[in-house]
């Protein structure tokens, strides 16, 4: 039977599959989930050895496992490397799902739940594709090693380390990665830009303890107004950062890049209709496209700190507390950027406040050439899958990992993403388009088994 027809015939098989991996909690986040990211990762380890991988280790790290795998049968013909993750974002605001999180349930087409998305619906559709290639000719075409992490969510900390101690052994031709999205429903595309992530918290204190704001109100400082006081002047009235230096090193676009991404078939009125606000917002002189995907941004993720409870309690709070962050593009240094953003934030906040200010990661941006013939390669395989011709684009997310291993290795990265940005990813209702799912196993699975030609 060929390739297609067999991915075909399985398709309960893999949707029951999928349900069964996205039914494990498998939150990085959280330590009470440490159970149910211990029962993932024995997941992933247990369907890669049934796909048919020679290897398969769980290995243990200092917070979340990881699980390696590798099928090295195919003597003289290309290696490759994936790397995917099985951790998902916490799902709260749980009252916000239509169906809970870690139940999924097949509605119009797309399969929702946490992680359907990001990342597990991803790993899987490699997973079925290296299975498929088995299950139809026996063994697998190409040598392919397999790396499935448990932190990605969480900044993928002891994964680095992990890649630091086996070099040798990760060695690959390319490295395939499906962690991102595809521009629109039915536009196949290839990922080769990323924007890099720092990480901020900071913490206001001003009085040794809560005060009543009546006595005290009016001649303290109160670390709330003082800290949304700070990140109102964090942005100019042209929506630019004011940190100083901030955009001094962010490359600029060439002409041919710019032209090719703004004439990419993406329609501004589809984003509005999934951003949902009444207007949008962004750094004057760009394009929407340009300010996704090319320029650094300042972001709050979120404030807290004071009285938040039902009904009123009039007080100031000792202390007031913000998480944000950073996005970064090509030759914008992430310590650098740190330092520039802490010394901006010292110097706009008063001497009546004291202020922790913690980088919780770092990240740098990735931006790659697509010559090398495994991106013709890729072309083939997601026409193949999806019948359309794939683009080439660049996202605004973050996968610091990527960088990480172009750097070291120096191989071709390959993004092959089947998530679109309406889906919900790190959001309630998280959902795959079931064509997608379908679409990228045929499409991965054509890709490997081309890749003997490399
Ligand atoms: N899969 C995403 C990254 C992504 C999303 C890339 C959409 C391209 C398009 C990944 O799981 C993620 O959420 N990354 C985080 C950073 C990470 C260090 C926690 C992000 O981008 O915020
Ligand atoms: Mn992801
Ligand atoms: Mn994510």
């Amino acid at each position: 039977m060929n390739l297609f027809e067999h991915i075909d015939k399985k398709r309960d098989a893999h949707l029951a599959e999928l349900s069964e991996f996205l039914r494990i909690p498998s939150v990085s986040a959280k330590s009470e989930h440490k159970p149910d990211i211990q029962r993932a990762a024995e997941w992933v380890a247990g369907k890669l050895r049934s796909a048919g991988m020679k290897t398969v280790e769980i290995v243990p790290t200092e917070m979340h496992p990881l699980v390696y795998a590798e099928s090295l049968e195919a003597p003289g013909k290309p290696t490759i490397l994936f790397y995917g993750h099985y951790d998902v974002q916490p799902p709260e605001p749980l009252e916000l799902w239509t169906s809970p999180a870690f139940e999924p349930t097949v509605r119009n087409g797309n399969l929702y739940g946490r992680g359907t998305a990001d990342d597990k619906g991803q790993v899987h559709i490699h997973l079925k594709a290296l299975e498929s290639l088995r299950e139809t000719s026996g063994k697998l075409p190409i040598n392919v090693k397999v790396m499935i992490e448990g932190e990605e969510e969480v900044g993928s900390v002891n994964l680095w380390k992990f890649v630091q101690q086996n070099k040798q052994r990760l060695k690959a031709d390319a490295l395939v990665v499906s962690d991102t999205s595809m521009l629109a429903p039915g536009v196949p595309s290839i990922t080769y830009g990323l924007r890099g992530l720092n990480y901020y918290e900071v913490e206001i204190s001003g009085p040794a303890q809560d005060l009543h704001s009546g006595v005290f109100g009016g001649a303290v400082p109160n670390p709330l107004t003082i800290l949304c006081g700070l990140f109102a002047k964090m942005h100019d009235k042209n929506f630019r950062v004011t940190v100083p230096g901030f955009y001094d090193d962010a490359a600029k676009l060439l002409g041919s890049e710019r032209k090719a991404l703004n004439s990419l078939p993406w329609k501004e009125k589809e984003f509005r209709k999934t951003v949902g606000a009444p207007a949008l917002d962004g750094e004057k002189g760009f394009t929407i496209i340009e300010r996704l995907w090319t320029r650094p941004t300042l972001e709050l993720n979120g404030v807290w700190g004071g009285y938040t409870g039902e009904g009123a309690k009039t007080v100031i709070p000792a202390k007031a507390h913000a998480k944000f962050s950073t996005r970064l593009v090509p030759n914008q240094d992430p310590d650098k950027i740190a330092k520039l953003v802490e010394k901006h934030i010292r110097q706009l906040l008063p001497d009546s406040v004291k202020c922790k200010f913690e980088v919780l990661s770092k990240g740098k941006p990735w931006v790659a050439p697509y010559t090398h013939r495994i991106f013709k390669t890729a072309i083939e395989s997601l026409e193949k899958g999806f019948g359309k011709k794939a683009v080439f684009i660049r996202e605004g997310g973050s996968i610091p990992f990527v960088t990480q291993m172009h750097d070291t290795f120096k191989v071709p990265c390959v993004l092959l993403g089947f998530g679109l940005p309406d889906e919900n990813a790190h959001a309630p209702d998280e959902h795959i388009a079931l064509e997608n799912y379908f679409g990228g196993i045929k499409a991965i699975a054509h890709f490997y088994q081309s890749l003997v030609e490399l």
